[in-house]
């Protein structure tokens, strides 16, 4: 460790925060060790997996890719935000519903890329759903699960709208 500590402060999930980080430190590693939201996973480190993701001023990023002193005055939004929220309710739903999630491992963040995909509106197909999901890793459910449950809900918000 050099001890180069920056001082950072930003909001996340609503909330301000100000805390002293190593330059090098993650966002994903700042979330988790230094904040405590564990929702945000950490699996691969290389950016290959996915299981690291959160938002990052309205834009879905690789936590593990990401410096926690790359987001000094920024906006993130982790799961537990969306959770408590409310606004994936229906994914979370229909995720259970319909056994998208095994292990559970890969599922904060693929909720978090789904609601990215579900919010630009319209009713994606399958195949953008899968291409959509694609850069996030699940060794449990083969996909098929996951793909039901997003398009389910993207029906479902497409006939809520009206
Ligand atoms: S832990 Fe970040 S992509 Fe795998
Ligand atoms: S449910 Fe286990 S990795 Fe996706």
């Amino acid at each position: 460790m050099d001890g180069m500590a920056h001082e950072i402060t930003l909001t996340v999930n609503g909330e301000p925060v100000a805390e002293r980080v190593d330059a090098r430190k993650t966002l994903v590693d700042f979330l988790r060790e230094d904040l405590g939201l564990t929702g945000s996973h950490v699996g691969c480190e290389h950016g290959v997996c996915g299981a690291c993701t959160v938002r990052l001023d309205g834009v879905i990023v690789r936590g593990c890719l990401t410096l926690a002193v790359q987001c000094d005055g920024a906006t993130v939004e982790t799961i537990e935000g969306l959770s408590d929220s409310g606004a994936i309710a229906d994914l979370q739903e229909a995720f259970e519903r319909r056994n998208a999630l095994q292990c559970g491992y890969c599922t904060p963040a693929m909720l978090l890329t789904a609601q990215e995909l579900l919010s630009a509106g319209g009713m994606p197909d399958r195949a953008t759903i899968r291409e959509h999901l694609s850069g996030n890793v699940c060794r449990c459910t083969g996909y098929h699960a996951i793909v039901d449950a997003v398009e389910a809900v993207a029906q479902a918000r497409a006939g809520a709208i009206k």
